[in-house]
């Protein structure tokens, strides 16, 4: 299987890029399974669902969160009757939503999609590692899944490593999103699973992490708050990685890193 993931999509200028670019991806590499981790998308905080809606519109199968899952309002709203949008698996028992699902993707093959919350540098949090092992389970490799992605949203990059160890073989991708700057680490594990600390957002580079650089640094360079974190609005660079599956065994055999448009913008992958 062909899978593409994309990082947190930051704004209007994010979510423009994944609009424009995401269908024309679809259609050159043939992804059978596309996620993307929505958590920004809305002015860089949650995700309404009319953004959510365009997401999928754009070709995401699959819609993954963080600790942003529930900023907007509405979302409260929508996620119980969307199976598709996932927010992490690990919040408080009785949390809207849900954390883990295996989502039928474009050729009738089923995806085991995971988001999961990290414990470091990030707010308390249930055990992420006992929870995403419970989900993998539930839904084994070549059992019930034909391939399994776990996006793992947290701060450190030993944190997403340790996951990685911790499902090799068991998973086809371990990614991290959060930190909105994409590693080059991307690897196949010695058990088979694909595993790259961070995939990069989607939004605009000429920014602290997706925000127009004014007030981050105001508040680094005095702690008074002068104004909200905005979106910045330059060109986005589209942020991922494309995972190549084997067929018979669900791991991964083929990682590469995607940036497309926008200040990072990389070599396309050899596929
Ligand atoms: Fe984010
Ligand atoms: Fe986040």
């Amino acid at each position: 299987m062909r899978l593409l993931f994309l990082g947190d999509v930051v704004g209007r200028s994010g979510r423009e890029a994944v609009g424009e670019r995401l269908p024309a991806l679809i259609a050159r590499y043939g992804f059978d399974f596309v996620v993307v981790n929505g958590e920004n998308a809305s002015h860089g905080r949650g995700l309404t669902e009319g953004h959510y809606r365009d997401i999928r519109a754009a070709g995401a199968d699959a819609v993954t969160l963080g600790d942003h899952a529930f900023d907007q309002r509405d979302t409260l709203s929508y996620i119980e009757r969307e199976p598709v949008l996932l927010r992490p698996l690990n919040m408080p028992a009785g949390t809207p939503g849900r954390g883990a699902n295996l989502i039928e993707g474009r050729n009738g093959r089923r995806v085991l999609v995971i988001n999961a919350l990290g414990r470091v540098f990030m707010d308390p949090i249930d055990d992420p590692f006992r929870a995403v092992e419970a989900a993998v389970a539930a839904a084994p490799l070549k059992e019930q899944a034909d391939a399994i992605v776990v996006d793992f949203h947290t701060e450190a990059t030993s944190e997403i490593q340790a996951m990685g160890y911790f499902l090799d073989g068991r998973v086809s991708l371990v990614v991290g999103t959060h930190t909105h700057i994409p590693t080059s680490d991307h690897r196949i594990l010695k058990g088979g699973t694909a595993l790259m600390s961070d995939a990069g957002m989607c939004g605009d580079y000429d920014s602290v992490i997706g925000v127009d650089p004014e007030e981050p640094l105001n508040r680094f360079l005095t702690g008074v708050p002068q104004s909200r974190f905005e979106p910045a609005e330059g060109e986005a660079t589209l942020s991922g990685v494309v995972v190549v599956t084997d067929e018979a065994t669900g791991l991964a055999t083929y990682v590469a890193p995607l940036r497309i448009g926008g200040m990072l913008a990389g070599a396309l992958p050899d596929l």
